[in-house]
């Protein structure tokens, strides 16, 4: 496991135009697949960038992928932030999105709004993403209305999961199915410019998505959105929390990582690690000069 792997990189090293919010409508209109993918920070930014990804998410799930919290919940504005401008300067061409967190937007239009300038102002990010129908759809038209654009959040909201009854697919009766449409179609005319709808029956997403004109993204909703997102930790096999099963794994990255690391940790306790290769070298004369030196400082 010392030598390193040799992985193929994709040959496409990221789009070169930045993804506008024209562009991602030109996509539907041409019904070319939006991908969409969340990062936490500069690596996972990168490597959405040279995949060739159009839009990057700063989700709120980074609470639980790389905070450690057990849910969406706890993480503060601060946090979010943080790991959203860590995103800004891995990410060149997609746009990126920041998920305003559980507490931050709820309240007022005033505090929605301000939560909005500073993902914009202090993290670089394009839009801001917010969850639910509801009151939600205010607050989505009064970012709207300050200039900054929005993606609306319906179906499984993870940051209300416990009201949803928990973790589960919504939209499976005929009443629940029509409140996730009333929903998408409020944000939508509230001036959202994009959608996620998460975990709802795919029959139910293609209907809904008749009604909506804005490119829908979904995440567990079928294939007749516009386009799909995945949390980067589960598509990569490096989160081992629970995984819905719309998280389809494109790697085992952590099985990786944990091997990389006990690997060296075997070889440091062995001796084996660092080997010559890993060090630096000292003409001799220069060394028995500054052994003569040290000597006498000592004396
Ligand atoms: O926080 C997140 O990662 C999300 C996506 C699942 C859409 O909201």
């Amino acid at each position: 496991m010392s030598a390193t792997p040799r992985i193929p990189v994709p040959q496409h090293l990221g789009d070169p135009v930045p993804m506008t919010l024209p562009r991602l409508a030109e996509k539907k209109r041409l019904g070319e697949p939006i991908v969409m993918v969340t990062a936490y920070d500069f690596p996972s930014a990168e490597v959405a960038q040279q995949a060739g990804v159009d839009v990057v998410l700063v989700g709120d799930s980074g609470a639980m992928t790389v905070l450690g919290y057990p849910s969406t919940v706890p993480v503060s504005t601060d946090e979010m932030l943080m790991l959203a401008s860590a995103v800004r300067r891995g990410l060149k061409t997609p746009l990126l999105v920041g998920d305003l967190p559980f507490g931050s937007y709820e309240a007022s239009d005033e505090q929605a709004i301000a939560t909005a300038q500073r993902f914009v102002k202090e993290a670089g990010c394009d839009a801001v993403k917010l969850e639910r129908g509801g009151t939600s759809v205010q607050r989505a038209r009064a970012i709207v209305d300050a200039g900054i654009p929005v993606m609306g959040h319906v179906g499984l909201t993870p940051q209300t999961a416990t009201a949803l009854g928990g973790y589960r697919a919504q939209g499976r009766t005929a009443h629940r199915a029509l409140s996730v449409a009333r929903d998408a179609i409020a944000l939508q005319d509230a001036g959202c410019f994009s959608i996620v709808f998460e975990a709802i029956p795919a029959a139910v997403s293609e209907v809904v998505c008749e009604h909506i004109e804005v490119p829908v993204i979904g995440i567990g909703a079928g294939p007749a959105t516009d386009g799909q997102v995945l949390v980067f930790h589960d598509l990569l096999g490096i989160y081992e929390g629970h995984a819905p099963r719309f998280a389809k794994r494109y790697g085992e990255l952590k099985a990786l990582m944990v091997a990389g690391v006990a690997e060296y940790a075997d070889e440091v306790r062995s001796g084996a690690f660092p080997a010559p290769e890993h060090t630096y070298s000292i003409d001799e004369p220069e060394l028995a000069e500054f052994r003569a030196a040290l000597d006498r400082d000592l004396q």
